[in-house]
C-alpha cells in the first residue's frame, strides 16, 4: 500500500495579488504626477518576491536592497530599472550593478570611492542620498553639493538622481523640515526626485518628487494606523494568515488559560485552540484580548500566545467546532476581514513587522 503524505498543519499564508493590483493602483491615483517605485525589500515584505511579480510589474520599478533579490527580478524577466536603495555594500557589488544594470543609492564617501575605482564600460545611474533629517543614511544637506560635483564629474556615473527619505511622514510632526532642507539644498541641481514612502504618499500626496517609493501601503497596511486604517486609505490587505481550530475547552469560573496562568475564567466559558504560534511568526506579544475570527466572527484571544498555538475566547461563535476557520490576519470568510495592524498594534509594533515575520514552516498559497 502507498505511504499517504503527511499532512500539513492546518496553518496556511495566502497571498492576494488582486489586492496588490489595486493597492499600486491607489499610488498612481493619488500621485498621478510620479513614477512609482513598487519597494520589494525584505522579499516583498514577506509576500515572496516570485509571488507578487505579476501583480506589480505594472510599476516603473522595483526598489531593494539585497543584491539576490536584484538577481530573481531579472531571472523573472524584468528589464525595468532596479533600484538598491542602500547601495552597495562591497565595492566588488558594483560588478552585479554593471552586469545586471541596477540603479544603485549612494550615501557615504566610501561608496562615490568604489564608484571611482570600478571599471565599466556601462556607466551607471545613481541616486544620490541626502540626511535631510532621519540621521540614518546620506550626505548632510551641507555636504550634499559636494558629493554631487564629484559625482558628477566620474565617467562611471551616467545621470544623477536626487532622494531623501523621511522620518515623520506618519506622524504629527511631517515632512515640511525635511522637505525644506532637501529643496533648499538641491535647488539649483539638475536630476530626477525621489522623496516619498507611503506615509507621503497617502497624507502628504503634494510633494514635488519625480520618484515614490510605495512600500507597506502596496501590502494592505496603513502606515499611520491607528490613526487611520486600511479602510480609510482604500487599501486591501496582501496577505491573510489562516488556520483552524484544533481542539475546544469547557472553562469554569477560576479555570486558567495556557503559560504562566496569564488568563482566569470570570465565568463558564468555551475557548478554542488555534494552529498558530510564534514559531509561526504570530507575536507572543499579542496580549488577551488582541481581535481574531473565528468562522468570520470578531473573537478575542486568551491567555499567552505558545509556540504552536494560541486560544480563543469563543463566546461571539458558538457553533464554532473543530476545524472551524481561523483568520489571525487578512481575508475571512463572508467578507470578513482583520487588518493586520490591529494585531501590530495589539503587539505593540507595525505590520510591517508581522508581515516580514511569517515563519519559513507556514505554507504559502497564491489567492
Ligand atoms: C529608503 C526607503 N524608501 C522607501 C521605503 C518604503 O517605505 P514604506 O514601506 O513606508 O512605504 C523604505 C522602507 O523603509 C526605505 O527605507
Amino acid at each position: 500500500m502507498a505511504e499517504s503524505a503527511p499532512v500539513p498543519r492546518p496553518i496556511q499564508a495566502l497571498i492576494h495579488t488582486a489586492a496588490l493590483a489595486a493597492n499600486l493602483a491607489r499610488v498612481r491615483q493619488r500621485t498621478p504626477d510620479a513614477r512609482v517605485w513598487a519597494v520589494v525589500k525584505a522579499n516583498a515584505y514577506g509576500h515572496g518576491i516570485e509571488r507578487v511579480y505579476e501583480a506589480l510589474r505594472g510599476a516603473d520599478g522595483f526598489a531593494l536592497l539585497d543584491l539576490d533579490e536584484a538577481q530573481r527580478l531579472r531571472a523573472l524577466d524584468w528589464r525595468g530599472p532596479i533600484l538598491l536603495l542602500e547601495g552597495v555594500f562591497e565595492p566588488r557589488d558594483l560588478e552585479l550593478c554593471s552586469r545586471l544594470n541596477l540603479w544603485h543609492a549612494l550615501h557615504c564617501e566610501a561608496q562615490i570611492d568604489w564608484l571611482a575605482a570600478h571599471k565599466t564600460h556601462q556607466p551607471h545611474r545613481v541616486f544620490l542620498k541626502m540626511n535631510s533629517g532621519m540621521n540614518r543614511l546620506g550626505f548632510t544637506p551641507a555636504a550634499f553639493r559636494s558629493a554631487w560635483t564629484r559625482l558628477n564629474a566620474l565617467p562611471q556615473v551616467d545621470e544623477i538622481s536626487l532622494m531623501t527619505h523621511f522620518s515623520d511622514a506618519d506622524g504629527d510632526r511631517g515632512i515640511d523640515h525635511q522637505v525644506a532642507a532637501f529643496e533648499a539644498a538641491t535647488a539649483d541641481l539638475p536630476g530626477e526626485r525621489s522623496l516619498s514612502n507611503s506615509a507621503a504618499v497617502l497624507r502628504h500626496p503634494g510633494v514635488k518628487t519625480d520618484w515614490v517609493r510605495a512600500g507597506i501601503l502596496t501590502y494592505g497596511s496603513a502606515p499611520d494606523f491607528p490613526e487611520h486604517d486600511i479602510a480609510h486609505w482604500g487599501l486591501a490587505p496582501a496577505m491573510t494568515l489562516r488556520s483552524k481550530l484544533i481542539g475546544t475547552q469547557h472553562l469554569q469560573p477560576g479555570d486558567t488559560v495556557g503559560y504562566a496562568s496569564r488568563f482566569t475564567a470570570e465565568r463558564p466559558m468555551r475557548i478554542g485552540i488555534v494552529a498558530c504560534g510564534y514559531a509561526d511568526g504570530y507575536p507572543r506579544l499579542c496580549p488577551t484580548g488582541t481581535p481574531v475570527l473565528v468562522d468570520g466572527v470578531r473573537c478575542t484571544t486568551v491567555g499567552r500566545v505558545s509556540m504552536d498555538m494560541l486560544a480563543v475566547d469563543l463566546t461571539p461563535v458558538p457553533a464554532a467546532a473543530l476545524g472551524s476557520e481561523v483568520t489571525l490576519w487578512g481575508e475571512g470568510p463572508r467578507g470578513s476581514r482583520l487588518a493586520i495592524d490591529e494585531v501590530a498594534h495589539a503587539a505593540g509594533t507595525i505590520g510591517y513587522e508581522l508581515m516580514c515575520a511569517v515563519a519559513p514552516r507556514v505554507p504559502v498559497g497564491v489567492a
